[in-house]
């Protein structure tokens, strides 16, 4: 697949198929994101795998799903995540990590699609809990965020955006996501 195709047409996905992903799949992510782009090249995340079914079935609690749609964006029973990768922050190296966890997670997200993987990036977090579920202290790593992974069961597309920035389900049960236009996003300076 091309960078560009990966680019223009990766959405969140939050319903999915149960099929299973290969282990080397995830693996393959967690290399994406470790040759991203890091500030003077700190590299101060690490990243973890939730892939056996028991624990993936006690992440999803702690996660929260589709803010503007309530009724129908949090995937049911048998629509679930099939994997998580946890984006940490290792307090060794450093104490910000907004920016790396962008670069980590957009590459890890247009890998993902590449492979038919689809994704959601969430930030919407019982951080507290899911720190005791995985057993790390909150004094060696920041839990960033958390990117829901498996092979999708819905489909998302981007629309113009007219008057409103939320996303919404059509009478498919396609999202739409409206997206700025290109005139609205593209300033230039004057001379
Ligand atoms: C930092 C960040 C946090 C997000 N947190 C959540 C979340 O907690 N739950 C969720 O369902 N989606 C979450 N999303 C997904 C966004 O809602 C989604 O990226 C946005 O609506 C645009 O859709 P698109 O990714 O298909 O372009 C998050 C995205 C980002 C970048």
């Amino acid at each position: 697949m091309e960078v560009s195709k990966a680019l223009i047409e990766r959405r969140t996905i939050r319903k999915f198929t149960q099929k299973r992903i290969e282990a080397q799949d995830l693996t393959d992510l967690i290399e994406y994101a470790r040759l991203a782009a890091y500030p003077a090249n700190m590299q101060p995340l690490k990243f973890a795998v939730i892939s056996d079914a028991e624990t993936v079935d006690k992440v999803f609690p702690f996660t929260k799903w589709a803010g503007y749609l309530p009724e129908t964006g949090t995937p049911k029973e048998g629509e679930r995540p099939t994997a998580y990768i946890a984006i940490l922050g290792d307090k060794s190296i450093k104490n910000s990590f907004e920016v790396e966890a962008g670069a980590a997670v957009t590459s890890m997200m247009l890998g993902a699609w590449e492979k038919g993987i689809a994704s959601c990036w969430i930030g919407s977090l019982n951080r507290k809990e899911l720190m005791e579920l995985f057993k790390i202290s909150e004094d060696d790593y920041a839990l960033l965020y958390i990117l829901a992974l498996g092979y999708p069961a819905q489909k998302s597309q981007a629309c113009n955006m007219t008057d409103s920035v939320r996303y919404f389900e059509d009478e498919n049960k396609t999202i739409n996501v409206p997206k700025r236009s290109v005139e609205e996003v593209l300033i230039e300076f004057k001379k």
